[in-house]
């Protein structure tokens, strides 16, 4: 029955009635908190700001532990671990160095928290030279990045990863067969029990550039539009999150997510997997400089973000507001 009949401001009229008929809760529990993991000897520089990500630092380890005890103390699920090496090669090989920047952090978190879940993500663009999320093949016309190389060493990466205690590997490098290589590998190193979170559908993006400042990895030369996905394809996305199924993924991701809920309800559909949205640095960026500039409230306009990716179907998000939105929802209960 229609209007005068209907009325849908009845259900609109006190908070208590708003919150008896809310669809969607957003939690801590459903955030993740990314840090950016500096060389260990950062020395007394324990923490580096970010120019293009106000706000977030660079973390020796000794500060990522700090970080961790807030992140836990606030509920919020997991951290994500980036390196930022100084020390960069042809081959990223510092990626799966078991003394490198993110098999330590690993090891000191799992030790001070065991019970807070670690995530590291899975590339080598934070750790070659070049920049690229893989190794270069030169040989013949200009560089392209070699897929099945690449994929080997992320192999490598993603054990090295497992081996430190990490209790999800993240690849986020968009080579083809990865998923099941690192698979492959995991099991056959006796870490069959490891999850794979799998940047599924993850899109050559304009919202990527304060990462690449934070973890310097902006591409030498080129972009990254010969492996990260199309912006205009929605039908291929979903092609890459059931492959991903396939190859044995266990969470599939949707990369950017402000652009792209069709996409986080279209996989949900389509693989029934738990889905991740990554809330990026230019989308963190964004906010922290309309909200600076007094254009936005900041706190309801990242509350409405996060809870607009739990409706649009994704059950982790991972997101550098994550601190801040943990802190504000205590205050809401
Ligand atoms: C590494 C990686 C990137 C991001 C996550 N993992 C950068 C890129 O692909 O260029 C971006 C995260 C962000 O912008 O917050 N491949």
């Amino acid at each position: 029955m229609a209007f005068p009949q209907t009325r849908m401001r009845r259900l609109r009229a006190t908070a208590s009635l708003r919150g008896l008929v809310r669809e969607t809760e957003l939690r801590a529990g459903h955030l993740v908190l990314p840090l950016f993991i500096a060389d260990a000897h950062v020395g007394d520089h324990e923490r580096q700001s970010i120019a293009t990500l106000p706000d977030l630092e660079r973390l020796s380890i000794s500060a990522a532990l700090e970080e961790a005890h807030e992140v836990a103390a606030l509920g919020i699920a997991a951290v994500m671990l980036f390196g930022a090496p100084t020390a960069k090669d042809a081959e990223g090989s510092g990626a799966w160095d078991e003394e490198g920047v993110v098999q330590t952090a690993v090891r000191a978190l799992k030790r001070a928290l065991p019970e807070l879940l670690v995530i590291t993500d899975v590339c080598l663009c934070e750790y070659t030279d070049h920049g690229h999320c893989g190794v270069l093949d030169t040989q013949s016309g200009p560089p392209r990045v070699d897929n099945d190389a690449s994929v080997e060493l992320l192999a490598r990466v993603a054990v090295s990863h497992a081996r430190a205690g990490a209790d999800l590997v993240a690849p986020s490098d968009m080579m083809d067969g990865r998923v099941g290589a690192i698979r492959a590998e995991l099991d056959g190193e006796g870490f069959a029990e490891t999850p794979i979170l799998a940047y599924s559908a993850k899109f050559a993006s304009a919202f990527y550039g304060p990462f690449r400042d934070a973890a310097g990895s902006t591409p030498a030369f080129g972009d990254r539009r010969g492996y990260q996905m199309d912006a205009a394809n929605g039908r291929e996305a979903v092609r890459e999150a059931l492959l991903d199924v396939q190859e044995g993924a266990d969470i599939v991701m949707v990369k950017p997510a402000l652009a792209y809920g069709d996409l986080i309800r279209a996989v949900k559909r389509a693989t029934r997997l738990p889905v991740a949205a990554y809330n990026v640095s230019g989308e963190y960026a964004m906010v922290k400089a309309a909200a600076a500039a007094g254009y936005i409230d900041e706190r309801a306009a990242v509350l409405e973000i996060l809870t607009s990716l739990r409706r649009a179907g994704a059950e982790v998000i991972i997101s550098y507001h994550s601190k801040d939105a943990a802190r504000w929802l205590a205050e809401q209960t």
